[in-house]
């Protein structure tokens, strides 16, 4: 715990919210800002049920926030590292620029992807963060702009704002006003699954931020992967509202290893797979053959997931599961959009 927050006399706003991770059919993958982190492309994703975070933000009266009254950060209960406690204190100052406040912040989050799982935290992290932090400041942002916001921390976490099957804009704003999700399809619309096998332990070992800029600075196929998005978002689309669980798997997968071809291709190469990946990506076609509809997708790190029809969801994790290496498997379907849990703001005490 930081001295600065917890030595601060009272509380002058809270508020709680919760948000489920995503995972991306069409991927994100290079920026063409940096600092209001606009995404060089679209994306397109399916927000989770049950995997995500619940986060509180309480702001406190006492000195501005700053080195003498650090923003406190707790993720399950432990202090954050310092390059995760700055990344949230950099977000906390665009919330508090809005609101025209300097108070310092105690933020707890509580991850709901088991530990190590190797499914993205930022994404459910900043969009939960978002919504309980604005809402501790008394702002009411619309859904919009609160996808907007959420970027800003990461570039998931836009599209983890909806639930469902969300497709977050390239835009084309230099301001960002217009890189904001939007949910394609609701989450009761279509029983999808997504199994997750689990490869490794080990933490990711490149930031996705600094991949990313590794790519697009040194890979000569990151002009094509750019240009070949807006086909694939288009295929998807088309694949949702016709509710073609094919083409929309044929989408992931060429996304999928576009992304990865392109950042193998970066120097030096970015390489996250591991050998399971690649006996998980053959198991996957095999089990297409032989057991159900089904089509992988790998972000980040070594771990492989596999998009398929509810019905269909015990036997490929079975499939998975048996996979030599896969150390763990998780199934989950389509969830809702970031969710306010409770807000508490005193109207007597200023906020600034
Ligand atoms: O949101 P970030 O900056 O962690 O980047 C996400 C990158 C991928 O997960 C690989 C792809 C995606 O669209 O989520």
């Amino acid at each position: 715990m930081t001295a600065g927050a917890s030595a601060a006399s009272g509380v002058i706003g809270r508020a709680r919210a919760r948000a489920g991770t995503n995972i991306a059919l069409v991927k994100y993958w290079g920026k063409r800002d940096r600092a209001l982190n606009l995404p060089a492309a679209g994306s397109l994703s399916l927000t989770l049920d049950g995997l995500g975070s619940d986060t509180e933000v309480t702001f406190l009266a006492g000195r501005p926030a700053g080195p003498n009254a650090p923003d406190e950060v707790l993720l399950d209960g432990q202090p954050a590292d310092a390059t995760t406690a700055a990344r949230v204190s950099r977000f906390l100052d665009l919330v508090r620029a809005r609101a025209g406040s300097r108070a310092p912040a105690r933020v707890r989050t509580h991850n709901s992807v088991p530990t190590a799982a190797g499914l993205a935290s930022s994404a459910s992290g900043f969009a939960a963060l978002a919504l309980a932090a604005t809402r501790a400041a008394r702002l009411d942002l619309s859904p919009r702009e609160l996808s907007e916001l959420a970027r800003r921390g990461s570039g998931s976490a836009a599209r983890s704002i909806f639930g469902g099957l969300v497709e977050l804009h390239a835009g084309s704003a230099p301001d960002g006003g217009d890189a904001v999700a939007e949910q394609i399809l609701p989450p009761g619309a279509w029983d999808l699954r997504l199994v997750v096998a689990i490869t490794s332990d080990a933490r990711k070992a490149l930031s996705s931020t600094a991949a990313m800029e590794r790519t697009a600075n040194s890979s000569p196929y990151f002009p094509a992967w750019v240009d070949a998005v807006a086909g694939d978002l288009a295929a998807a689309r088309a694949a949702i509202a016709a509710r073609d669980l094919d083409s929309l798997g044929a989408v992931t997968e060429r996304s999928c290893l576009r992304m990865h071809a392109c950042a193998l291709a970066a120097d030096p190469g970015v390489l996250y797979w591991n050998p399971v990946t690649v006996a998980l990506i053959h198991a996957v076609r095999a089990l297409r053959e032989a057991v159900a509809p089904a089509y992988f997708t790998i972000d980040a790190g070594p771990h492989v997931k596999v998009l398929c029809a509810a019905a269909h969801a015990d036997a490929v994790r079975d499939r998975l599961a048996a996979v030599p290496g896969v150390l763990r498997t998780l199934v989950a379907g389509p969830g809702p959009g970031v969710q306010l849990v409770s807000a508490d703001a005193p109207s007597s005490s200023p906020l600034a």
